[in-house]
């Protein structure tokens, strides 16, 4: 069996990351990429040395595609896109919009010469606007691009709940719908504690406090950080993906895909559970809303459209 390979374009926290923790697991070969030139090469053969201590075979590669040369990624069974600019003072929501899509054409459409069979997993921000483009420049078909995000919001609401239930993580499962923004759709109903679900456990306010902190997660983060997001609660989110793929593990994971009238949304990427397997977008889990949460979602689903819009999608 040849060994799988995944490209991680850009080498910034996210991408690098990710990159280090696909080779840590072993679970691909990695190029990375940037437009910068040395330092995607620099963090691929910093990982390649640690080979040794944390036993890994995975071979990490840095190239800069600042020439536009992406030969190296050729092949790629997985491609993950975390390009982009990040929010900067005076940029409007439109600004960031528009500069982040360019990066993603760009990218998408070499992506798709040197690995035609790839399937697209999109990190950059805005996402579910990011992860529509991807799949419009890409042609693929629709199981092969997704966007992460689900992923990590119901990670950040698991560690929440863990916290203040006193509990394991890993004895917490949650579910959190709808685009990466404000109004995402974390659902208390469908989240559990060893199977038991949340609004059996905690009072009222404190699944609200949970909803309302897992809702603002990615600012918590920023906030602290000052300069920068977040990027290891993402990175392993990403490649929570990755493995689910690359394992052909039918794994149900809440991802943004595009929906073609399920959850009554029609042309839209937007965060609904998804079985992963080697086909990427294997199957779209739907499951039943009360009204509340479908209004939720649809709020939520035209905050992305708006941004679609804006990008003519
Ligand atoms: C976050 C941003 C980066 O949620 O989307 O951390």
């Amino acid at each position: 069996m040849s060994r799988k390979k995944v490209t991680v374009v850009g080498g910034g926290f996210v991408g690098s990351t990710t990159a280090q923790r696909i080779v840590d697991l072993e679970l691909a070969d990695v190029v990375l990429t940037d437009i910068l030139d040395g330092p995607p090469a620099g963090k691929a053969l910093d990982m390649l040395e640690s080979g040794p201590i944390t036993r890994t075979d995975s071979r990490a590669t840095g190239v800069s595609t600042a020439t536009g040369d992406y030969s190296a990624t050729a092949a790629s069974d997985v491609v993950v896109i975390t390009a982009g600019f990040p929010r900067k003072p005076g940029m409007s929501r439109d600004d960031l919009l528009k500069a982040n899509y360019d990066v993603v054409k760009a990218v998408v459409e070499q992506i798709v010469k040197h690995s035609p069979n790839c399937i697209i997993i999109v990190v950059t921000n805005p996402l579910d606007a990011m992860a529509q483009a991807a799949f419009k420049v890409s042609g693929f078909p629709k199981n092969r691009v997704l966007g992460m995000a689900g992923v990590l919001d119901s990670a950040r609401m698991s560690s929440f709940v863990a916290t203040e239930c006193k509990v394991s993580v890993e004895n917490v499962h949650s579910f959190v719908l709808g685009g990466h923004g404000d109004d995402m759709v974390p659902l208390p109903r469908y989240s559990t504690v060893a199977g038991i679900p949340l609004p059996d456990l905690l009072p009222k306010e404190r699944i609200d406090a949970i909803v309302e902190r897992t809702r603002k997660g990615g600012a918590e983060i920023v906030n602290l950080l000052k300069t920068g997001s977040a990027y290891y609660a993402p990175s392993a989110a990403a490649v929570e993906m990755v493995e689910a793929i690359l394992k052909d593990k039918k794994k149900i994971l809440p991802c943004a895909v595009y929906l073609d009238g399920e959850y009554g949304i029609k042309g839209l990427f937007v965060g609904v559970p998804v079985k992963l397997g080697a086909g990427g977008a294997e199957e779209i889990i739907q499951i039943k809303l009360t009204a509340e949460e479908n209004a939720a979602l649809e709020k939520s689903s035209a905050s992305v459209r708006e941004l679609v819009n804006v990008l003519g999608l």
